[in-house]
């Protein structure tokens, strides 16, 4: 059976995996860094590329050993060569590196999104291309149709914020901790998800990109104003969220035929998120397809299917293989105004 060891390291988390070809999860294990990072309310880049460097070694070691399996077995080595913190991505590439060149196995550079935009696959068998995928995490929010491996159309983007950039601003604002999603879905339900106004930027509008920014300053003057309690503004924030998102999708769920409706990244582990977007799916006829929570929120497990997926196609990398702080998965998607400031 062909083994996959996966690395990640692009943003706050160390993470490796063993996968198989056939969709089994030998081990996983993930070390994230929130305390480090909690002081500054955001990652702070050098303080998490110190840390992937003292931890992602010994996690490989321990998914070798939970596994019951040598270096010598495994088949390939995939590891995160961006988009990310160029810090960081460095950290699992060459480690990737010098694991394929020491046991003289063969290297996967990963694209981190790719290993979203593919993680649903790895959980569901059935799963067939094409299908039409959100894409939400910290650093992106992209309507993508992915059409088979290393073949993605981007149907839309974010023109300011990603959409957990903005609950992670949000959760800043309402003094939780980082990272806000979680914080922020916690508090939510508590709340009254109406009794806050706040605006859906670029609801309605033809194409169906994403705008966040906006909706950011709005919960700045809410919480100035004193006249809310923290569980209304969070409740009535994630609502806005929601009802960006299923917006957007429903425009992009007419210009794709693509059978089946997916969710992907970290934000896809919000539990209101996920049934708004089953029941738009279900609306248009769609399936409808989202991975556990744990595969949603950076892993190495979706970096190792990544990579089995690439080795299957016969897509492997030389050893120069560069770290890319930037990296779309649709290279041909046009420039958005405002769009793809951050990595
Ligand atoms: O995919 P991910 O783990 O890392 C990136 O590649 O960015 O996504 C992290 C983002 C953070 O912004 C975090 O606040 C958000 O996902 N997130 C959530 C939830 N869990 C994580 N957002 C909303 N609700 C959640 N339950
Ligand atoms: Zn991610």
């Amino acid at each position: 059976m062909t083994v996959i060891l996966g690395l990640e390291s692009s943003c706050d988390d160390s993470a490796a995996a063993l996968v198989t070809a056939d969709r089994r999860i030998l081990a996983h294990a993930v070390v994230g860094q929130n305390k480090a990072h909690q002081p500054f309310g955001g990652v702070v880049p050098e303080i998490a590329a110190r840390a992937h460097v003292e931890i992602l070694p010994g996690l490989v070691r321990q998914v070798l050993d939970d596994a019951k399996t040598a270096i010598g077995e495994v088949d390939a080595i995939a590891a995160t060569a961006g988009p990310g913190l160029i810090g960081g991505v460095m950290v699992a590439l060459l480690t990737g590196k010098g694991l394929a060149l020491a046991a003289g196995k063969p290297l996967i550079a990963v694209n981190h999104l790719e290993g979203h935009a593919l993680s649903p696959r790895l959980v569901d068998p059935d799963l067939a291309f094409p299908y039409l995928l959100l894409l939400v995490s910290g650093g992106h929010c992209q309507l993508l149709e992915v059409r088979g491996v290393g073949d993605y159309r981007r149907l839309a983007t974010t023109i300011d914020d990603a959409a957990g950039e903005a609950f992670d601003k949000a959760a800043k604002l309402l003094g939780l901790g980082y990272p806000g999603g979680p914080a922020i879905e916690q508090l939510a339900r508590s709340g009254v998800s109406s009794a806050v106004s706040l605006p859906r930027p670029l609801l309605g509008s033809a194409e169906p990109h994403f705008s966040f920014a906006g909706l950011k300053s709005a919960v700045q003057r809410a919480v100035a104003s004193g006249a809310h309690r923290p569980q209304d503004i969070a409740a009535s924030f994630q609502q806005a969220v929601v009802d960006c998102l299923v917006d957007r999708t429903r425009v992009a769920l007419r210009t794709s035929d693509a059978p089946t409706l997916v969710v992907a990244g970290g934000v896809a582990a919000n539990q209101a998120i996920r049934l708004a977007l089953a029941a738009l799916a279900d609306e248009h006829g769609r399936g409808f397809s989202v991975p556990p929570a744990w595969l949603c929120t950076d892993n190495a497990a979706m970096i190792a299917w990544a990579g089995a997926e690439r080795l299957a196609a016969g897509l492997i990398d030389s050893l120069d293989a560069p770290a890319r702080a930037r990296w779309p998965l649709d290279s041909h998607a046009d420039q958005v105004r405002g769009a793809g400031v951050k990595a």
